[in-house]
């Protein structure tokens, strides 16, 4: 079987990781790098003249004639991300993206056309940069019937607050550190205010109980005003804090319980250990009670190596079907269902959620 031609779409972070997987001596077996559109191409293509036989490009329609069989799509944002992934699927290419924007609004559409085009969309990277939580949920756990995420879904708050823990510096100094690292967006406050991992968790609905939400549906509270007292006294108390994602579904009732929040947590749990980028998630499913995952949730590399999987999986079955999802709509979506702001929790010295989501041991 030839090398599968992939074309990139955005040399920034995370395309600067790929292009290096893909080029550098132990390059990836199978994937042969051709293309890269990016709006500066004429300038990174003179940064980067080792990149011999790969055709720069600043206009999309090369892409969309070129003789790529994928288009990774690590540009970011939802328009025109959007378009170029739709318009890569009807121009005969499969579609490996790290947009979770997109395929949060998108995602339904965008795999039926997949599916309809005989071609593959797949979004590993989207949520939790190396910690494969999309075929955890949509196949490895896909035989239970799953009732709850509880997850570290931000790599940039999760370091943002456990370098205040660690440092004792400013929420300002911790955001300008993660964005050196590369974890950020554009805009950090769409990592802070909860906009990202919102985005991530109502993916993750669809995939864990086929629910179609939309990222505004989940309530929200944002962590950019956590201050550096709020994080010494959650250490007092044996508590630090984190951005944590809550989804449950009572399948009976077609109720959906969602929420992005900083929370106070034990030091010593699951989510008080996992820190600077890192991404945790525990999924509950009826059957097989408690799973956990965790790993590098933020920055170029841990991110390109979802999408490198993704490409793998490609290149082993290029006539494989993602599964669109079926979607229904849940009759409720509730907010916080009473739990309270961490400054309450940490002034009653109580943590509000089960304790066996904070299991030491998973
Ligand atoms: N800004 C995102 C984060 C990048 O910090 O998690 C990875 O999705």
């Amino acid at each position: 079987m030839s090398p599968l031609r992939i074309a990139l779409l955005g040399f920034g972070t995370v395309g600067t990781s790929v292009v290096h997987r893909l080029t550098r001596t132990d390059a990836v077996r199978d994937l042969v790098l051709t293309g890269i559109f990016d709006r500066r191409a004429d300038v990174k293509r003179l940064a980067h003249p080792a990149l011999r036989g790969v055709a720069w490009t600043t206009r999309i329609e090369d892409v969309l004639v070129s003789d790529a069989d994928v288009v990774v799509e690590a540009a970011g944002g939802l328009d025109p991300a959007s378009g170029w992934i739709r318009d890569a699927l009807l121009a005969g290419k499969s579609v490996v993206t790290a947009n979770k924007q997109v395929i949060a609004r998108d995602g339904e559409h965008l795999l039926r056309l997949a599916a309809r085009q005989g071609r593959q969309l797949r979004f590993e990277a989207a949520i939790g940069g190396a910690m494969p939580i999309v075929r955890a949920v949509a196949d490895g756990l896909a035989g239970d019937r799953l009732t709850r995420i509880v997850a570290i879904l931000n790599g940039t708050t999760n370091a943002v607050l456990s370098r205040m823990d660690a440092t004792r510096c400013s929420m300002d100094a911790a955001i300008r550190d993660a964005q050196s690292r590369g974890y950020a967006e554009q805009d950090p406050r769409l990592d802070l205010d909860g906009d990202d991992a919102r985005a991530k968790l109502a993916i993750l609905c669809g995939l864990a109980f086929g629910l179609r939400v939309t990222p505004t549906d989940i309530a929200a509270r944002s962590a950019a005003s956590v201050s550096l007292a709020d994080v010494e006294g959650a250490r007092r108390q044996g508590a630090t804090i984190r951005q944590l994602a809550y989804a449950s579904h009572d399948a009976d009732t077609s109720t959906l319980t969602a929420w992005v929040s900083p929370v106070a947590v034990p030091r010593h749990s699951l989510f008080g250990r996992t820190t600077g980028p890192q991404n945790a998630a525990l999924i509950t499913g009826a059957h097989a009670g408690d799973i956990g995952v965790s790993g590098a949730g933020a920055g170029g590399d841990a991110t390109a190596v979802a999408v490198i999987s993704d490409l793998l999986a490609v290149a082993r079955d290029r006539a494989a079907v993602v599964p669109p999802l079926a979607l229904t709509t849940p009759k409720c979506i509730r907010g916080f269902g009473g739990i309270a702001d961490f400054r309450v929790q940490i002034s009653d010295c109580g943590f509000q959620i089960s304790d066996s989501l904070f299991a030491e041991a998973v």
